[in-house]
């Protein structure tokens, strides 16, 4: 780790920098569900709601002040919060992942959820080791679910967390 990493929930002064992030990430074309070319300006205004408002935690991870990773959890009336993360290309597999999942978790049980649900795609074994690392669970398995704008149709992998 090249110093130290802190996580915080996310400002509006934020969703700028991490919605460029999500852009760089969508682009390389293989981790996350979001494609390039991505809607910036509907998924700003996305972002703004989720940092205004009640049914979403977003955590940004910074290091020496600029941000290296971000996480939404998304907390749904029957308690279920659903994750998403990325890190910063340049950061990953340094202790960013790990730190923002484990606020994370925190967040979700004081929110009220009972559970963390959240989807991977097979090929990504970061992810994976990640997830179960913390103890999330392979619950299911989606074949041939996802259309990917190429055309070709993804598996995913359903894991979850329970938190009671
Ligand atoms: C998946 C991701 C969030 C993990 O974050 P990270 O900061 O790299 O993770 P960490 O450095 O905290 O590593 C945590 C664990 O992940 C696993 N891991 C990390 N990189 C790995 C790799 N390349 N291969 C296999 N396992 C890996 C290890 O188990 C590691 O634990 P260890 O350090 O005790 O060995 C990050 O790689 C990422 O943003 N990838 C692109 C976007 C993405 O895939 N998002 C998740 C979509 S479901």
């Amino acid at each position: 780790m090249t110093g130290p990493v802190s996580v915080r929930p996310a400002t509006l002064d934020d969703v700028d920098a991490l919605v460029a992030m999500l852009v760089e990430v969508a682009g390389e074309g293989r981790w996350i569900g979001t494609e390039a070319p991505v809607d910036v300006e509907g998924r700003r205004d996305r972002m703004v709601r989720e940092v205004e408002g009640e049914d979403a935690i977003v955590l940004v991870a910074e290091a020496g002040g600029a941000p290296v990773g971000q996480l939404g959890l998304h907390l749904a009336r029957y308690g279920v919060a659903d994750l998403g993360m990325v890190v910063a290309p340049g950061w990953r597999g340094r202790g960013v992942g790990t730190a923002l999942l484990a606020e994370a978790v925190e967040r979700a049980r004081k929110a009220g959820a009972h559970k963390i649900a959240l989807q991977v795609w097979p090929h990504n074994a970061a992810a994976l080791a990640l997830y179960e690392r913390f103890g999330f669970r392979r619950e299911g398995y989606l074949t041939r679910h996802y259309r990917r704008r190429s055309g070709e149709l993804w598996d995913a992998v359903i894991m979850g967390l329970p938190l009671d």
